[in-house]
Formats: C-alpha cells, structure tokens, sequence
C-alpha cells in the first residue's frame, strides 16, 4: 500500500515542491486547505491534480483532528504558518496563533487520532510528524555557521512562534514518545517564492525593469546576509529527516552567506544589468528588529541524512530571473494561478 502523507501549507512555495517529491515517491499525498474560497488551492489543484484536498485551518483544532481521522496518514509534514517576517510585527497575536499555537494544534490533532498517552507509546501505528522550523529562531546569532546546538535568540514575532513550536515538538517527542522531529531551514527560495520575500521582489523587480515595465527596485537593508538555496532541494531534506531510524533535529542549509546587495547585484546582471542603476534605499522596508546574518552549520545532515544541496546561489538567482521574464514576457501576472512554473 501506497505510503500516505498530510501536508499543512499545501498551497506555499514548500507545500507545492513537497507535494511533487512525495508523489514522485509513491506517496498518497493529502493537503490541508483552508478558506471558503481560496484562489491559491484553485492554483494547487491546477499544478498538482493529484493531490486529494482536505478542508481545515490551524486555528480550529476540531478540523485538524477530522483531518487526521480521515486521512490517517504514516507521515505528517506540519508547513503552514504566517510566514512572511514583517507581518508578524503587524499581526503579532494571530502570528502566535497560527505559527505557535498551530503546532501545539497538529500535535494534539496526531496524539488524540493515534491514542498516544502520557509517559506510554502510541497504541496504533505511529504518525511520523515534521515541523518546519526556522534560522529566524537564531536570530541575533550567538556563533557563526548556526549549528543544532547553538542557542537561540529571535528578533521577531514570527521568531518567538517558530521557537515555541520548536520547543513543542521537542517536548512531545520526550513526553509521549513521539517520532517528532523539526527541521531548522535556513533561507530557501524558487521561482514559486511569495512575491514579499527579497529574492522574489529582486527577481521580478529585475524583470519588470528590463522588460521597461518599471524603472526603480525599493529594498530596505541593504546589508543584512542569508543563507539561499533551492527550495527543490530542501524538501527532499524534510522526507530524508521522517525516513531515519531515529527522530532528531537537523539544520538544513548551504553553509555560504550573501548579502542583499550582493543579491541585487547578481540578479541585475543575470539580466545585463548594473544594480546601482536602479536600486533604491528605502528606510520605511528596514525591520524594528533585524537578523543581521544568517548561515547554516548542515555537517549533521550531511553526514547522517546524506542531504546535500544541488544548486549553487548564483544558479538559483539566474533561475528566478529567468522565470520572471518568461513569466512577463508572456504576459503572466505574479499573483495568478497560472504563474507557477
Ligand atoms: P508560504 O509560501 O508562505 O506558505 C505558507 C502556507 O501556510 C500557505 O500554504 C498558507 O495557506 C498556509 N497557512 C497560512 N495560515 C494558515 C492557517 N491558518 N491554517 C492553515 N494553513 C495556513 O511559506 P513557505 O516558504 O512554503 O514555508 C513553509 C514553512 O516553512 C512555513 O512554516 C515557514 O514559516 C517555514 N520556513 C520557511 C523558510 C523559507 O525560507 N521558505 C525557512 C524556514 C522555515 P493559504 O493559502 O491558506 O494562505
Ligand atoms: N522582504 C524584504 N523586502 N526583505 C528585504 C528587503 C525588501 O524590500 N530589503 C532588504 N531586505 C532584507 C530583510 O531585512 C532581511 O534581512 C532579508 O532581506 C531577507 O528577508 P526575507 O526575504 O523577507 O526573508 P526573511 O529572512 O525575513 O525570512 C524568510 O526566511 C526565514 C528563514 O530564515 C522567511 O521565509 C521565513 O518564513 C523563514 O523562516
């Protein structure tokens, strides 16, 4: 019988690529919805006709449980969340709700399915379960590369959230015997990247300004590093983490560093561009509080997952630049259903 997955966040940049992995597995792949009439499940459903959906949302724990009960799934991939960073300095209490409480949701939604209590062993087949965890729990970082044991301290709303959901799956791995595991991703980004995130507004910022549909890109700062890569990539690392003998954490990244503006420069010359040309500093997009740099220690994972990355920073800011042009070229419109690749 065909292994059966749930995912949390089906129609996001992760749950799209997660979705493909799985299916091309063998997998039964199931996706949480939520909404009445949500114009990115139509998007889903157009790119991955065989994903079965499932209707819930992560601040309604009766819907959660149904979820489970019908679907009875051997893995569980928890990614939904408000995930976009400044947002959750807007919306901090729903942030915690979603981001947070989300988690303690789905974990509660997977104990009570499978019969799980305190201190005993699941009575039924246990439900492997994966948290998308993040490098924003880093935060103003205590040592350089970020490794599983390096402390966390996060600058954002979204950060604390992600560190309260961390924490929870750790606990219910120790208190119920669960095999709960979280993947700590640093930066991964795709042509399917929500327009708000830097590298997607570069890419098509790049895009609109040679195709002459723009002639300036606004960024904030200009100087903060992450740790990029492929969002194809760090999928396969989530599977790989449900697939081992034993259930533990991993940080997942590239182990190089760039910064913003070396990010700008990339991307406008992946289009025969000079970045200084076009590029605006604008004070109004810096954050309250902001993570200055970012880099993964992924020795762990390497070495017991065998995970690698496959796709180098520049391969990845010249794959988005691509795709953004094609995508306006032919008329695309960003936020339409029709626009993922
Ligand atoms: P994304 O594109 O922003 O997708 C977020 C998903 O969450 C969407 O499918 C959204 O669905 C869903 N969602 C939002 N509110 C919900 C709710 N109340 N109930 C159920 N679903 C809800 O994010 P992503 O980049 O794919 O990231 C996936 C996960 O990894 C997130 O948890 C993110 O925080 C985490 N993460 C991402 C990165 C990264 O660099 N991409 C790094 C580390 C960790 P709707 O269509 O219903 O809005
Ligand atoms: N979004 C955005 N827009 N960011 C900008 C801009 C701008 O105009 N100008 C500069 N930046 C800087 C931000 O200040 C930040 O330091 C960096 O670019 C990256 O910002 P985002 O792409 O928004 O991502 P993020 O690092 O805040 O968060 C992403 O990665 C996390 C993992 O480290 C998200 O995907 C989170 O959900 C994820 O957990």
């Amino acid at each position: 019988m065909a292994r059966r997955a749930l995912i949390t966040g089906i129609t996001g940049q992760d749950g799209s690529y997660l979705a493909e992995h799985l299916l091309d597995q063998g997998y039964e792949v199931w996706g949480l919805a939520r909404g009445q009439a949500n114009p990115r499940v139509s998007r889903i459903r157009k790119l991955l006709a065989d994903v079965r959906l499932v209707r819930g949302d992560l601040l309604d724990q009766g819907s959660l449980i149904s979820a489970v009960e019908r679907v009875q799934p051997d893995e569980v991939y928890n990614l939904g969340a408000i995930s976009f960073v400044p947002m959750s300095w807007e919306q901090a209490e729903l942030t915690a709700e979603v981001t947070g409480m989300g988690v303690l949701r789905v974990l509660e939604a997977i104990r009570v399915c499978s019969g799980v209590s305190r201190g005993g062993r699941p009575s039924g087949g246990q439900i492997r379960f994966y948290q998308a965890s993040s490098s924003e729990m880093f935060g103003q970082v205590s040592e350089t590369p970020q490794n599983e044991s390096t402390g966390f301290h996060p600058r954002s709303p979204y950060g604390v959230a992600k560190a309260y959901g961390h924490f929870l799956t750790q606990n219910y791995r120790e208190s119920y015997g669960m095999f709960a595991v979280s993947g700590i991703l640093f930066n991964h980004e795709s042509p399917r990247r929500g327009a708000e995130f830097v590298t997607r507004k570069v890419s098509l910022g790049v895009a609109r300004i040679k195709l002459g549909l723009a002639g300036e890109l606004r960024l904030g700062n200009l100087e903060a590093r992450r740790d990029w890569g492929f969002a194809g990539d760090y999928v396969r690392a989530m599977h790989l983490m449900l697939q081992a003998g034993k259930p533990e954490d991993y940080v997942i990244g590239t182990g190089r560093m760039k910064s913003v503006r070396e990010l700008a420069q990339a991307a406008f010359a992946a289009a025969g561009l000079d970045w200084e040309r076009y590029v605006v500093t604008d004070q109004a997009l810096h954050r309250p509080a902001e993570v200055d740099l970012l880099c993964a220690d992924p020795k762990k994972a390497r070495v017991q997952l065998g995970w690698e990355p496959t796709v180098s920073f520049d391969e990845l800011v010249a794959m988005m630049v691509e795709s953004d042009l094609r995508l306006l070229t032919d008329g695309g419109d960003p936020d339409q259903e029709s626009s993922w690749p």
